[in-house]
């Protein structure tokens, strides 16, 4: 008895140190200087089939990572990783991401990676000197997303906070079987400058990518579902401030075909969600104007079987989007929209929303059901600006009238509104 006993007790000290992972616990330097080097070397010797642990520390990134091919790999962020904010080391040495010019701070990528944050581990991009330096322009080449998540399969994200994200907080590029979910994200400007392109997440060239319990504030695209997105699920979230759910842009460059597919977004709770809508859909004008990202157009591809559930507020499908400011071309878009259902969506709104489809590629089978929102004198909202013969197929829409440019201007700007 006694030395089965002692048997036990032995094996079960010894066996989980044999089959323990290794870990490599990043230490920061004592003087705040650059961690980047102590993060590559941790991820070199435990990024795959390790753990990766930063404890309750802030990191210090001033220089970017390319954390790609990693493999079975526990990344477990216990503190902060603070973003530097020289902006010209950035502007020339962000990566590239191969889409609309766009570049990353961080690249992280691989097969079976867990990125745990435990509810309070921290990505701060110390974005505030980016809005300040970008002073409400738009675009600005080489600015950089926080998170690039890249050629990623079968991996979780969660629990993690995202604090003033230099620009697009993440996007999640070229990767399959991700779920992100118990995710915080808020970019939030100490002045008057607004934050500007600080998405919460982009999908591009992706598939099977789900969202759960996200909490985003920021000033633009809560989420926004962008070229080759296919089986996108958005669930049980809460959105301030941006512009909800955008379903787009894409159909932006020429002869390239792109095309979302499935996106399902349920349980979906807005606060002064600034597109009034909280929701849209939006694609580029068929006519090319300039180059991308401050303008573009002439692509042409499909979006199909968006489903949205149990959400708040209205949406808007806008065609004719495209930087340079005009609503021209809205009816030459190649781009075709269809089976688009909407149901269940209760609460006040400002107004009530716009389908500007497009001549060219009428919008086909797009359905509304159970919608109840009335405006602020409590009047039911229930006819859009729209043009009947631009639209083939559709449930439960009536249409006020043809799309105004002011109006789309006033959805479209209305992006930043605080309490
Ligand atoms: C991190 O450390 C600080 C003190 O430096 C402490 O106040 C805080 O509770 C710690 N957080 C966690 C999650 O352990
Ligand atoms: C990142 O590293 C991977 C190898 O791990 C390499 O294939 C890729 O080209 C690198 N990307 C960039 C933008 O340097
Ligand atoms: C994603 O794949 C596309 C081609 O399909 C490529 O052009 C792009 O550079 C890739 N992105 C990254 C960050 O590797
Ligand atoms: C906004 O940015 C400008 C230009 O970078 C800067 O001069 C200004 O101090 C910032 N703050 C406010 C409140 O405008
Ligand atoms: C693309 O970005 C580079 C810098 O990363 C910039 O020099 C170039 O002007 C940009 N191109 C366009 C068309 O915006
Ligand atoms: C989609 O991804 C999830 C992980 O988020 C995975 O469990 C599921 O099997 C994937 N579905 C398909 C069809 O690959
Ligand atoms: C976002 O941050 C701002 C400024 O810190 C804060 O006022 C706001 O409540 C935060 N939003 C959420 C949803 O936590
Ligand atoms: C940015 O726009 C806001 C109002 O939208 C204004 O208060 C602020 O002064 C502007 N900042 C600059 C630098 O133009
Ligand atoms: C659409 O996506 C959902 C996940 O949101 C998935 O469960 C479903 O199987 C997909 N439908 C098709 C037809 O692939
Ligand atoms: C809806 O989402 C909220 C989080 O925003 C969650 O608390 C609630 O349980 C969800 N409801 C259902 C029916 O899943
Ligand atoms: C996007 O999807 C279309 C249609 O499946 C395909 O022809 C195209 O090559 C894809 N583009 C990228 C960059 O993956
Ligand atoms: C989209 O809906 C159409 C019509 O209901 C259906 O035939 C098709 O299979 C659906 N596609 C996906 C990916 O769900």
């Amino acid at each position: 008895m006694i030395l089965w006993s002692s048997v036990l007790v032995f094996l079960a000290s010894v066996l989980p140190r044999i089959f323990q992972r290794k870990v490599c616990f990043v230490y920061p330097s004592a003087d705040g200087g650059d961690d980047t080097a102590a993060i590559l070397s941790a991820f070199k010797e435990c990024g795959r089939g390790g753990r990766v642990e930063f404890g309750n520390e802030t990191y210090h990134i001033e220089s970017v990572m390319n954390l790609t091919d990693l493999e079975d790999c526990t990344i477990d962020v216990k503190g902060t990783l603070l973003w530097g904010t020289d902006i010209n080391y950035w502007l020339e040495n962000s990566y590239p991401i191969g889409y609309q010019n766009q570049s990353s701070a961080w690249l992280l990528g691989g097969t079976g990676i867990t990125l745990s944050g435990h509810g309070y581990g921290t990505i701060d991009g110390n974005g505030q000197v980016w809005y300040d330096f970008n002073a409400n322009r738009s675009n600005l080449a080489g600015r950089p997303h926080a998170l690039t998540i890249v050629d990623t399969k079968d991996s979780i994200i969660e629990g993690m906070h995202f604090v003033q994200p230099q620009m697009w907080t993440m996007t999640i590029m070229n990767s399959s079987n991700v779920l992100l979910q118990d995710i915080y994200v808020n970019a939030t400007s100490s002045n008057h400058n607004t934050t500007g392109n600080t998405d919460g997440a982009n999908t591009v060239y992706s598939d099977n990518i789900t969202f759960r319990r996200w909490v985003v504030d920021d000033g633009d695209d809560c989420i926004a579902v962008k070229a080759n997105s296919t089986n996108i699920l958005i669930e049980d979230s809460v959105f301030y401030h941006g512009h909800g759910i955008a379903i787009g842009s894409i159909g932006q460059f020429p002869d390239r075909f792109e095309r979302i597919e499935n996106v399902t977004a349920r349980n979906i709770t807005y606060f002064n969600t600034g597109w009034v809508f909280g929701r849209y859909l939006k694609t580029w004008t068929g006519e090319q104007n300039g180059y991308p990202p401050n303008g573009g157009g002439g692509g042409q591809g499909f979006l199909q079987n968006a489903t949205l559930h149990n959400t708040r507020s209205i949406f808007a499908i806008d065609q004719c989007i495209s930087y340079i400011g005009a609503m021209d071309g809205c009816d030459t878009s190649l781009f075709s929209l269809e089976n688009i259902h909407f149901e269940d969506i209760h609460g006040t709104s400002k107004t009530s929303g716009v389908f500007q489809c497009s001549g060219a590629a009428p919008c086909t089978n797009i359905s509304l059901a159970n919608i109840d929102v009335v405006n602020p004198n409590g009047e039911r909202l229930d006819t859009y600006q729209c043009v009947e013969g631009n639209m083939k197929d559709t449930t439960g829409i009536s249409c006020s009238g043809p799309p105004t440019w002011d109006y789309i201007k006033y959805v479209r700007n209305h992006d930043t509104e605080r309490d």
